[in-house]
């Protein structure tokens, strides 16, 4: 059995990565293959506890180095319990979000040290990467209208200064630039199906298939 595909969506507050992520997922069910979705933090029943104590409450209520080890902890149970075995079972699994959330966010966001973030990556799981990642990019300001405008009770994040929101936009494109074969800037400023319409041509480009 071949293995599945791993595929993630990463991007600031507000880049519209969750239609994204259930648009490609029907794209790849058209085509006959299994198709798991999920998220981060999150994407497993501990993982899911871990989400609640990360995106409710106070900006401060941690700080980055508490949240870098909340997040890798979530990561390794949703790794565990679900990433592993989906595409263990060929299975191809999509995730809103994985580690690049953390490089970006605790790393380019907080000023945590790359080394020590990357290290951690390697311990959790292993330094497992994507086979593909899209980094959905828009104008931070955008972004915060879009997810203030939610009112899902998860603002912990949006809460914090538009600064952070620059320094992480930053961050994902450095992300990017410094794993061209992996990762794929999309811009996230256009309709919804001119965004899906790029991400499907990137994909098949990457994976060499057709999707109608
Ligand atoms: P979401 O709003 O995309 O569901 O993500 C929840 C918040 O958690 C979002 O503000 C980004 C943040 N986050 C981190 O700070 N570090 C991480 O490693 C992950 C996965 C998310």
């Amino acid at each position: 059995m071949t293995r599945g595909k791993f595929i993630t969506l990463e991007g600031g507050e507000g880049a519209g990565k969750s239609t994204q992520v259930r648009l490609l997922k029907e794209a790849l069910q058209r085509q006959g293959l299994e198709v798991v979705i999920t998220r981060e933090p999150g994407g497993s029943i501990g993982a899911e506890e871990i989400r609640n104590l990360l995106v409710t409450g106070e900006p401060g209520r941690w700080d980055g180095m508490t949240e870098a080890l909340l997040n890798f902890a979530a990561r390794r149970d949703h790794f565990a319990k679900t990433i592993w075995p989906a595409l263990d079972e060929g299975k191809w699994v999509i995730s809103d979000r994985y580690a690049d959330s953390t490089i970006a966010y605790q790393g380019y966001g907080h000023g945590l040290d790359m080394t020590a973030l990357y290290q951690l990556w390697d311990i959790a799981i292993d330094g497992f990467r994507p086979d593909l990642t899209f980094v959905l990019d828009l104008p931070v300001e955008v972004g915060l209208e879009r997810a203030l405008g939610r009112g899902d009770g998860e603002d912990r994040y949006e809460k914090m200064a538009t600064q952070f929101h620059h320094d992480l936009r930053a961050g994902f494109l450095k992300i990017a630039a410094k794993e061209t074969d992996r990762c794929c800037v999309i811009d996230a400023t256009r309709s919804i199906e001119d965004i899906q319409a790029d991400m499907q041509t990137a994909l098949c480009r990457r994976f060499e298939i057709t999707l109608s």
